[in-house]
């Protein structure tokens, strides 16, 4: 494991029904990538695991592209153990279809059932590794937003968790915008106001080297986007 660099997930999964149609969500993957962006500019090293998304990547950052959650699951776990810190940015689908139909789905007149089976949830599955590196997870909730985020630090046995109101003018999926909160292990509590996901990122790896002892401020930096 190198001393200190980054696993970041990013993007939505897709869940394939038939090789047109899927399961996902309007994820965008720009939180995961200004998280890789900043990251990279401060001179750690970074994989980004992103999940289909259609905005630009980010420079400098080694991408693995996947589609679906086991894939992005198979990829997290084979190369968790080189890095010290893993962010799961993704809005990884909760349910999959375990059969995919080989050709399109004709429609008929009746209506249309799908079983779907859960997907595996990534940070379980790493927690039972015992991996030893920080993990940083999100939280994305339209209610009990503190209730909620609490619960998946400690379900997820995190080492913090920021969570966002994604029904708030100005944070969530698609925004160029987010509202966050942190919540740690050691009971921080940070709220942020609404600022560019690429701020939030740099407050929010800020936020990760003040807790592992290294204090570099976000703001002293100069961390700027390009144009
Ligand atoms: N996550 C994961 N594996 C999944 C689903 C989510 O590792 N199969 C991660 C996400 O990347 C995020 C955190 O878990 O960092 C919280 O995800 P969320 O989907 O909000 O949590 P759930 O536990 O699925 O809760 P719910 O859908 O009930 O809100």
């Amino acid at each position: 494991m190198k001393p200190l660099s980054f696993l970041i997930t990013a993007g939505p999964t897709r869940e394939y029904l038939d090789p047109v149609r899927f399961l996902s969500n309007p994820s965008t993957g720009k939180m995961g990538y200004a998280l890789a962006e900043v990251v990279a500019k401060l001179g750690y090293e970074v994989l980004l695991i992103s999940g289909p998304a259609a905005i630009p990547k980010p420079h400098n950052v080694q991408v693995i592209d996947i589609i679906s959650a086991q894939q992005m699951c198979d990829a997290v776990l084979e190369y968790l153990s080189s890095y010290s810190v893993l962010i799961m940015a993704a809005a990884v689908c909760d349910y999959y279809a375990p059969t995919i139909a080989k050709e399109k789905i004709k429609k008929s007149d009746n209506s249309l059932t799908i079983e779907f089976s859960r997907t595996k949830d990534i940070l379980s599955e790493v927690a039972k590794t015992g991996y030893s590196g920080l993990k940083v997870g999100f939280a994305a909730e339209s209610h009990d937003l503190e209730e909620n985020a609490l619960d998946k630090l400690r379900r997820k046995k995190l080492n913090m968790i920021v969570a966002n109101d994604i029904t708030a003018q100005g944070a969530g999926f698609g925004s160029d915008t987010n509202i966050v909160t942190i919540y740690s292990d050691k009971n921080d509590v940070v709220k942020f106001p609404i600022m560019p996901k690429y701020d939030v990122a740099g407050h929010i790896v800020d936020f990760i080297l003040k807790y592992i002892g290294r204090d570099r401020h976000y703001a002293e930096k100069t961390v700027t986007k390009d144009k």
